[in-house]
């Protein structure tokens, strides 16, 4: 079985859309692939209650409790190699990853960012796209790479600016395509594995 782990820092919107997607289109007996663990650097991450639903196991790894960057993602790596992970899904996790950290999972960790790369990496995607006069947004799955939000595309989708888009209004237009596109990015992959 290859095992899917997904790290989290809040909502997890994007996890629960791949747990669901994964159940309807029974990755187990078609892709040999299951989401295994979930794991979140927030103990109050709204996504944990549903995995934990869902019967994943779940794990907390508060990142406030490590002196340095280093010694959390070796925390990290640590508990996610437990679950011998074919691929290690970042959704909404809102850590700076450390070069050696990406390296051990080298061509198995990927990235939804909410822009559509190259454009707008980092913060405040939404509001940067509505100040720049964009009028298209949407988002992007990457290979993730020592690099922040710069790896090789795997899939995009396009949404509409419209007039009176705020941040927000944009945001959540962006996240019903991120819904469809993460878990369609994955099959692929895992359809290659
Ligand atoms: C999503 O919009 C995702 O693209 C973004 O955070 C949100 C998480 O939502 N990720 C980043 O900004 C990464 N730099 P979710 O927790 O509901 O999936």
């Amino acid at each position: 079985m290859k095992n899917i782990v997904i790290l989290i820092s809040g909502g997890g919107s994007n996890m629960a859309a791949m747990v669901r997607t994964a159940q309807q289109q029974q990755w187990d007996k078609r892709l040999g692939a299951r989401v295994a663990a979930v794991v979140s650097n927030k103990a109050d991450a709204a996504g944990l209650a549903f995995a934990q639903a869902q019967g994943i196991a779940t794990e907390v790894l508060d990142h406030k409790r490590f002196a340095t960057r280093e010694a959390f993602d070796t925390a990290l790596a640590e508990r996610i190699d437990r679950h011998d992970p074919a691929l290690v899904v970042l959704a909404g996790f809102m850590r700076i990853l450390t070069p050696g950290f990406v390296a051990h999972y080298a061509g198995r960790l990927i990235n939804i960012h909410p822009s559509l790369l190259p454009a707008f990496t980092g913060l405040h995607t939404h509001q940067r796209a509505i100040d720049a006069g964009c009028k298209f947004a949407g988002c992007t799955v990457h290979q993730v790479t020592a690099e922040l939000d710069v790896g090789p595309i795997l899939d995009q989708a396009v949404v509409p600016v419209l007039p009176a888009d705020t941040a927000a209004s944009l945001a959540a237009r962006v996240l019903t395509q991120e819904h469809v596109v993460y878990p369609r990015a994955v099959a692929q992959l895992l359809s290659k594995m």
